[in-house]
C-alpha cells in the first residue's frame, strides 16, 4: 500500500516543518508527500519519502519556471507526480508531455506517480475507457511507475467515486499497463478504508486531507489495516 499526499500550492517551508513535527504514520505503509517546490528541502529534512508535483523532461535548458530530475535528485527528492489533472486543465499538459516527463524522471532514477482520469462530461458520454486508454497507453512500463486514477469530477469536490466504480476503472487501467494504481479524488479518513478494500486499489493519492497531519495519518492507518 502506498499513500501519497499532494499538497498542491499549500504550505511553505515553515508550515512544512510544522506538519512533519506532528505527523506519525504507521511504519507498515509506504508514505509519500509532495509539497510545493520551495518546501522540498524542508520536507526532505524529515527523512520521509518526498516527491515533487511535476518535473521537466530536459536535464537543463531555457525552460523558465521548470525544474529537472537531476535538480530534484540533488535535493534528496525521491520522485515526482506527473500529469495531475490540474496541470492538464490549467497549464496545457498533454498526454505526450506527461509521457516525456515520466520517461525522463524514470531514466534519472526517480519514482513517478502518473495521474489519469476522465472529466465528468466524458463519463456521462460513456467515454471513460477511451480516455483512460489514451492517457495510460503512452506511459512507460517501468517498475518505478505508479498510476493514480483520479476522476476529475471527484477532485476537491467531496464527490468520491464509489468503491465499485474505482475498482472497475483500476482493473481497466491494469489491463493496459500492469502497474499499481492509486485512487485519488476526495479521499478522507472516513471513506479511505472502503476504497482501499477493493482488490485493485493499491493505495491513495490524497489532496485536501493530506494537509492535516492527523487526518493524513488516519488515512495511512486505514491502509495499514488492509496491508
Ligand atoms: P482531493 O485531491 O483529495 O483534494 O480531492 C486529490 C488530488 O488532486 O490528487
Amino acid at each position: 500500500m502506498l499513500i501519497a499526499g499532494n499538497w498542491k500550492m499549500f504550505k511553505g517551508p515553515t508550515a512544512t516543518r510544522e506538519f512533519f513535527a506532528s505527523f506519525s504514520p504507521p511504519a507498515s505503509v509506504d508514505v509519500v508527500i509532495a509539497p510545493p517546490y520551495v518546501s522540498l528541502a524542508a520536507a526532505v529534512e524529515s527523512g520521509g519519502t518526498i516527491y515533487a508535483q511535476n518535473v521537466h523532461w530536459a536535464d537543463e535548458g531555457a525552460f523558465t519556471g521548470e525544474i529537472s530530475s537531476p535538480m530534484l535528485r540533488e535535493l534528496g527528492v525521491a520522485g515526482a507526480i506527473v500529469g495531475h489533472s490540474e496541470r492538464r486543465q490549467y497549464f496545457g499538459e498533454t498526454d505526450e508531455t506527461v509521457a516525456e516527463r515520466a520517461e525522463a524522471a524514470l531514466a534519472a532514477g526517480l519514482g513517478v506517480i502518473a495521474c489519469v482520469g476522465e472529466l465528468e462530461e466524458e463519463r456521462e458520454r460513456g467515454e471513460t475507457e477511451n480516455v483512460l486508454r489514451r492517457q495510460v497507453s503512452v506511459l512507460p512500463d517501468d517498475e518505478r511507475l505508479v498510476v493514480a486514477y483520479e476522476p476529475v469530477w471527484a477532485i476537491g469536490t467531496g464527490k468520491t467515486a464509489t468503491p465499485e466504480l474505482a475498482q472497475e476503472a483500476h482493473a481497466f487501467v491494469k489491463s493496459i499497463l500492469d502497474r499499481p494504481v492509486l485512487y485519488g479524488g476526495s479521499v478522507k479518513p472516513d471513506n479511505a478504508a472502503e476504497l482501499l478494500a477493493e482488490p485493485d486499489v493499491d493505495g491513495a493519492l490524497v489532496g485536501g486531507a493530506s494537509l492535516d497531519p492527523d487526518s493524513f495519518a488516519a488515512i495511512c492507518r486505514a491502509a495499514s489495516s488492509r496491508s
